[in-house]
């Protein structure tokens, strides 16, 4: 089907038991970010606000500049991560996305009996770059919390002496549920020296919680520990790929070495820092992921569907029937919905998009509802 038809079969059939719905606001807003006609896209935990004004003219001022190798900004980029975190430069390693910090810890820790201690389900990427011929992989469910079980990780990881790479990604992917930082905080502060942590806190920015707080406060005296971080979620800056790790120098510049030199390239480098120089956008992010929320919230609970509590930019919720068919479905009506994440084939993850996306996604719902669908 050609887009515009499947667009407009999507909106068809949305306004055909959608009351107060506005598509004409809909398109306006995704014809400034994203695709012209293109989906409503909630599955990938973006940032449906996009760039910055500040970082969108640091791109364009950037391309001058683009025949350069960007060693000047990556200094730059370095030195303001370092202040924001309180520490040195050379604790800071540069990825593109911190998909690749991810990466270059698995390759940093492999060796022939490497034990992978991870939560199932959790971000996947740590288990892709782990290769069966360096890594033994230990999956431990989720708690009834939706936390780590910290316990039984520990009980795993402390069974041998053998290297062991403890993946830890707070708040979780896909759940959005946070592990109480004290129950992490106890194992760090005792773990011998073969376990090493790779704490993954993309979605750092979205949790309030008294008992959530950064495993960065760690690394001066724990060289064992990362800490990765991403402009992908709250900077909005998914496309431009610009991530980074905060450790140990020691750590930093071990792990650095599973790198290409210079990878990450002059306009995400400027873009990350114009952003981080733009003092209202993190609340601005959060205002409108807030008001994303409440429109999904009221709709699940209307429909009484349950939800994780989520601390992030996306919601994990039930579904009643197919996984697979709920997202074809979705597809149909032109939302983009998550992948499913084994073992919860009864829950779909749905990420935060504009207050409209959302009025948009829970009306499609409620009409899924009256069909009889969820
Ligand atoms: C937990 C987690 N870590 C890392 C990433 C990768 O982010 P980046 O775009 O920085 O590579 C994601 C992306 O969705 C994520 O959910």
């Amino acid at each position: 089907m050609e887009r515009r038809a499947f667009l407009n079969t999507g909106l068809a059939l949305g306004a055909a038991g959608i009351a107060g719905t506005a598509p004409s606001r809909l398109n306006a807003s995704t014809r400034r970010f994203g695709a012209p006609d293109g989906p409503v896209r909630l599955s990938s935990n973006e940032n449906a606000l996009g760039l910055c004004p500040a970082a969108r003219q640091a791109v364009i001022d950037g391309i001058a500049e683009a025949n350069r190798y960007p060693g000047a900004t990556r200094r730059a980029v370095a030195q303001a991560l370092a202040t924001k975190h309180g520490v040195s430069t050379d604790c800071i390693v540069l990825g593109n996305g911190s998909t690749e910090l991810l990466q270059m810890m698995v390759q940093a820790t492999a060796s022939r009996r490497t034990k992978l201690i991870y939560a199932e389900p959790t971000f996947e990427d740590v288990m892709e770059y782990s290769l069966p011929e360096t890594y033994l992989r230990h999956p431990v469910p989720l708690d009834r919390r939706m936390a780590h079980d910290i316990g039984r990780m520990r009980e795993l990881a402390e069974r041998s002496w053998d290297p062991t790479l403890v993946y830890i990604c707070n708040p979780n992917n896909p759940t959005g549920t946070l592990t109480p930082c004290g129950e992490i905080d106890e194992w760090i502060g005792s773990a011998p020296e073969n376990i090493r942590f790779l704490i993954d806190e993309a979605y750092f920015e979205y949790a309030h919680d008294p008992g959530y707080s950064s495993s960065i406060r760690w690394i001066m005296d724990r060289p064992n520990v990362v800490v990765v971080r991403t402009f992908s979620k709250i900077y909005g800056m998914a496309g431009m790929r610009l991530g980074y790790g905060v450790a140990h120098p020691d750590t930093a510049k071990h792990v650095a070495q599973f790198s290409a030199g210079t990878n990450t390239n002059e306009l995400a480098l400027r873009a990350g820092l114009a952003s981080l120089n733009d003092t209202g956008l993190v609340a601005r992010s959060l205002d409108s992921n807030a008001r994303g929320v409440a429109i999904l919230r009221e709709c699940l609970e209307e429909l009484g569907l349950e939800f994780l509590p989520g601390h992030t930019n996306f919601l994990m919720h039930r579904i009643n029937g197919d996984l697979q068919t709920y997202i074809g479905r979705m597809r149909e009506h032109n939302i983009q919905v998550g992948r499913p994440f084994p073992p919860m084939l009864t829950y779909s993850r749905v990420s935060i998009g504009l207050p409209e996306e959302m009025e948009r996604f829970a009306e499609t719902l409620r009409t899924f509802r009256q069909n009889g669908w969820v």
